[in-house]
């Protein structure tokens, strides 16, 4: 039997790799940092699955490119805004996904972020090579955690990972906004369900942590930022496109807000020149959120389970949610 044609956007962590290597697919597998889009178009073509992650638009230009070959779209990672899913649905495409094997490894980042902007780590580590250390008591002085209130706006899995965090921290409230009342995940964490506005108003830490789709696009812009409190901070661990980037630079640029920690950005990488870059209170990562051993050996072993069974025509164990 001819083998199955896979094309994956990258190589996987050692053990998910060699796995997908034993499985006797005629595989193509792209080192690129960044795969240029009419690459990754040109080698789709003619596949019967295809691994990506939230780097690759799967749209219906891409479901063209391959035609009508592709059975599967197993995506290693948990969101899944890049994959046009009625248009898979529409054209019998199989999709997958890799839920909860990622938690841990993004919320506990949430709460590096958190700390890193409420106690000024990045300020404070890039004065050791300069030598300038000061003895005054009022000196790079950071907020504590405790007793302060945290929004999280989405209370999915990460968010429920983070507010659990988070109690150990002895914060006094934690608040939560969504689409509906999450009442189980909010009774095991001690959160309360509020209005968007109530949350942002209140919060001395917004965190997001909500899938991107048509109700989250844009949904922090410099009228929200207004509503917060002066000396509140927003940390982004979702999707770039949660904020309005350039209501994000006005609201640091007229200090309306206290500052900004963004796993996520628009549009990533993050071009040099990007105006984000001048706020010492804005401290960014290169969306490594899942970056840990542990949690990208899972979600490669998920997102070979998906693409096996995508490709023998069974129901995938993890399918992205329609
Ligand atoms: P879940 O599906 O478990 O949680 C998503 C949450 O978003 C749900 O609770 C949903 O709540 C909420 N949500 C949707 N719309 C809104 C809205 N308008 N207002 C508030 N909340 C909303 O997903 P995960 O927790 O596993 O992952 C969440 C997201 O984190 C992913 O979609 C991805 O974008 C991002 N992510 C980022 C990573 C990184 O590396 N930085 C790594 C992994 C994930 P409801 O539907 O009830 O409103
Ligand atoms: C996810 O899993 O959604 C991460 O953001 C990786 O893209």
């Amino acid at each position: 039997m001819t083998p199955k044609k896979v094309f994956s956007s990258y190589f996987l962590t050692e053990d998910a790799q060699k796995r997908l290597e034993s499985l006797g697919y005629d595989l193509d597998q792209s080192s690129a940092d960044q795969l240029p889009r009419a690459e990754f178009l040109r080698r789709v073509k003619g596949v019967h699955g295809i691994i990506c992650d939230s780097a690759c638009q799967v749209d219906a230009e891409t479901l063209d490119a391959a035609g009508d070959t592709l059975q599967v779209i197993s995506t290693h990672s948990v969101g899944y805004n890049h994959v046009d899913l009625a248009e898979a649905h529409r054209r019998g495409i199989q999709t997958g996904h890799t839920p909860d094997v990622l938690t841990d490894a993004v919320a506990d980042l949430a709460l590096t972020l958190i700390l890193m902007v409420l106690r000024r780590v990045v300020e404070a580590a890039a004065v050791i090579p300069t030598g300038q250390w000061c003895n005054q008591p009022t000196w790079i002085l950071g907020r504590q955690l405790r007793g302060k209130a945290v929004g999280i706006v989405g209370l999915g899995r990460i968010g429920e990972g983070v507010a659990q965090r988070l109690r150990g921290f002895g914060v006094s409230r934690i608040l939560y906004s969504g689409r509906r009342p999450r009442e189980e995940a909010a009774l095991r964490v001690g959160a309360n369900f509020v209005s968007f506005d109530e949350l942002v108003r209140q919060s001395d830490v917004v965190c997001i942590c909500c899938s991107l789709n048509d109700s989250t696009y844009h949904l922090f812009t410099y009228d929200v930022f207004k509503l917060m409190k002066p000396t509140a901070v927003i940390i982004n661990i979702s999707r770039g496109g949660v904020i309005k980037q350039e209501d994000l630079v006005s609201a640091l640029a007229n200090k309306i807000i206290g500052g900004a920690g963004l796993d996520v950005m628009t549009p990533e990488p993050l071009p040099t020149d990007s105006h984000l870059l001048k706020y010492p209170n804005c401290v960014l990562l290169p969306h490594i959120g899942s970056a840990t051993v542990e949690a990208r050996e899972a979600m490669g072993h998920l997102c070979i389970d998906n693409l096996q069974a995508g490709l023998e025509g069974k129901p995938l164990p993890n399918p992205i949610p329609m």
